[in-house]
């Protein structure tokens, strides 16, 4: 789905990413890891058009169609349905999850689903959205908190929330930095868990965690980072067992 070719971002006379080559597959969850500093987060940031490679592609297979997406803007990259979870406006923590998730279908009549909510005037679109956005929040496990303001959940909720924002504004390839850093381990897990049941209905997983352990349970394929290089690719078991990947983290 998503092709990376020889990428190379520089920050004066560091080079943050030396020539990375990665595919991620369509239907899959594919895990990025590597030691604080390998250039993990710079490389979703070229990819979400945050910054420029100075060399280096980056394709987007889809519907049929190659893009070149290489230097888009970050609107055009997340239009094509790339979403990275903070692309999305923040969560509104003064408004209910089902508003946050209406909210971000603004532009296709979120606002009047909010007005029809308090007025009780339905109109058939606005129907659809709810009942969408329902749908989604049964899928990520926030069915329950549907009417719940968001500042009352807690911080595995919140992550789930971002998820259920993702889907509500159309993503086909979902992007996670750490979605499970600082979570409790029941709810890290429940959140891996609820990664591959939105996978199951045919989105695509690009991941970055450290908590490898946990992660390694969820995923399809890993690729390991340091300095700024692909070190290892492959299935869980075998990247686990590269000598060149515990190496880099012992070597630090
Ligand atoms: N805007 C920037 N200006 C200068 N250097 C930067 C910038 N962004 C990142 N770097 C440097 O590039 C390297 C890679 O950083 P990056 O944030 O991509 O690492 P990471 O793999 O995401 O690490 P972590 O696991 O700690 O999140 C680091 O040495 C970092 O200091
Ligand atoms: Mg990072």
């Amino acid at each position: 789905m998503l092709e990376i070719k020889g990428i190379v971002k520089q920050f004066g006379a560091f080079r943050a990413l030396d020539g990375v080559d990665m595919t991620i597959e369509r239907g899959k969850v594919t895990l990025l890891i590597g030691p604080n500093g390998s250039g993990k987060t710079t490389l979703i940031n070229v990819v979400t058009g945050v910054y420029k490679p100075e060399a280096g592609r980056v394709y987007f297979h889809d519907d049929g169609k190659t893009l070149d997406i290489t230097g888009w803007p970050p609107h055009k990259v997340f239009a094509q349905g790339i979403v990275r979870t903070f692309q999305i406006p923040q969560i509104f923590q003064k408004l209910t999850v089902m508003e946050n998730l209406l909210a971000v279908a603004r532009g296709q009549a979120g606002e009047g689903v909010l007005n029809a909510m308090r007025e009780g005037r339905w109109a058939k679109q606005e129907e659809e959205l709810a009942e969408r956005a329902f749908e989604i929040l049964d899928l990520v496990g926030l069915g329950d908190v549907w009417d719940r303001y968001a500042y009352s959940l807690s911080a595995g909720q919140m992550k789930l929330l971002e998820l259920a924002r993702a889907l509500m504004a159309g993503a086909k390839l979902i992007i996670l930095d750490e979605p499970i850093a600082g979570i409790p381990i029941a709810q890290a897990h429940a959140i891996f868990q609820t990664i591959r049941d939105v996978n199951a209905k045919g989105v695509t997983f690009w991941v970055v965690e450290h908590r490898i352990d946990i992660a390694f349970k969820y995923v399809d394929y890993v690729y390991a980072m340091a300095s700024g290089r692909v070190i290892s690719q492959g299935a869980p078991d075998a990247v686990a067992k590269d000598p060149k990947v515990i190496e880099s983290y012992i070597g630090g």
